[in-house]
């Protein structure tokens, strides 16, 4: 084992009690972010929050390097689906207008268009998938001209498939329609590259991959849009606020930040972004093309492994270009093997019928060893 994941796991109180396979729920306790959990109690006791605010608007550099974009394009949200809803709502839609968005996407996004289909009458268009894969042709049969969004997870939180996004886009933008990625389930365990998938919006949190405490959100908009738009919600935190000495709004007029921030709305707090900060540095130390390589290694290894106990039945799809970190295989009384898991201190997640086991970059083939014998039996 190398000399980093070595300390990585040492460091860490939930994985020196437990065999963690759960990052597609959360991230567990790391000894870095435990750290930062206790140095926070001590700005708090000195009510001096200036290093956690400036290590949070540092979070911007680090995110912006794990998705391939620029800290001027990376804001804050208050979770995942305020990024969605930023997106949605700032569509100018008329009549003949549709969304489009995969059927059984995280409810975050398919309420979006349900919500808009309720209330402004905007036809939805869900695109269907086989056997749980969604092909960027699915996607080109439901988009046209009147397409003003396409809503999509680059990785699905049941089923762990991996979306082609530069397809996807390019498929949306030949018929003008801007594309929201929701990256949740895929940043800080695959190498994402905004760029290169051309894509407009891009929503995440700082748990799960990103071994933050919780959830509390990201938000990127490629540059260009960032001038074109104006913000959908009257957000104090995006307008010019003086300095933190001396905060003054002018409530006489409303006029908004030129920058990215004029999409902030509220006060992103330091609190939980000063931790996640800790955590990202985990996996930007390590490098995420590295990570990405280990958690294919591993994922692959549990596929053959789980096959061997004649656990073949994978609502994952196995091709190789649609796998992320996450493996759901079907099992009968899925809810009771997880819980009777957990008692072993073996921790995964019953999704859709299966057990979503989810791997790091720092698991090991022992820990994939482990979980096997354990399912064995248990089966
Ligand atoms: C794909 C996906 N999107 C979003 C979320 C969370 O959204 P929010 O931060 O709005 O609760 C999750 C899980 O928690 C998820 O799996």
């Amino acid at each position: 084992m190398d000399s980093y994941i070595q300390k990585i796991r040492e460091d860490s109180p939930t994985l020196n009690q437990s065999i963690y396979l759960n990052h597609a729920s959360t991230g567990p306790l790391h000894g870095r972010t435990a750290e930062a959990l206790r140095k926070y109690t001590e700005f708090w006791e000195k009510s001096d929050f200036e290093e956690p605010s400036i290590v949070r608007e540092n979070i911007r550099e680090q995110f912006a390097q794990l998705i391939n974009g620029s800290k001027e394009e990376i804001t804050f949200t208050p979770d995942v689906t305020h990024g969605t809803k930023i997106a949605v709502n700032l569509m100018n839609y008329d009549k003949d207008s549709n969304i489009v968005c995969y059927w059984n996407d995280y409810p975050g996004q398919v309420y979006q268009a349900l919500y808009l289909n309720k209330t402004k009458n905007i036809e939805y268009r869900p695109v269907p998938d086989q056997k749980n894969v969604i092909q960027p042709e699915d996607f080109a049969e439901k988009i046209d001209k009147d397409t003003k969004i396409v809503l999509l997870s680059h990785v699905q939180w049941l089923s762990g498939f991996k979306a082609n996004m530069e397809e996807i886009c390019k498929i949306a933008h030949e018929n003008e329609a801007y594309v929201l990625v929701d990256t949740i389930q895929s940043t800080g365990a695959n190498v994402n590259d905004v760029r290169k998938w051309d894509v407009d919006f891009l929503t995440c949190g700082t748990a799960k991959w990103l071994l933050g405490p919780d959830q509390k959100g990201l938000f990127y908009m490629k540059k260009k849009l960032i001038e074109e738009f104006y913000p959908p919600f009257a957000g104090y935190h995006g307008t010019d606020q003086g300095s933190i000495f001396e905060p003054y709004w002018n409530v006489n007029k409303l006029e908004y930040l030129p920058t990215i921030d004029k999409f902030k709305d509220t006060n992103p707090g330091s609190f939980l972004y000063y931790i996640a900060s800790k955590g990202m540095d985990i996996i930007l130390d390590y490098s995420i093309q590295k990570a990405e390589k280990r958690i294919k290694h591993l994922t692959n290894y549990l596929i053959e492994e789980l096959q061997k106990i004649n656990l073949k039945e994978f609502i994952t799809p196995l091709g190789e270009e649609y796998r992320s970190g996450i493996v759901n295989v079907r099992v009968k009384d899925n809810i009771e093997i997880v819980k009777k898991l957990k008692t072993k201190r073996i921790i995964t997640s019953s999704r859709f019928g299966g057990i979503r086991i989810s791997p790091h970059f720092y698991n090991t083939s022992e820990d994939i060893d482990k979980l096997v014998t354990e399912l064995r039996q248990l089966l």
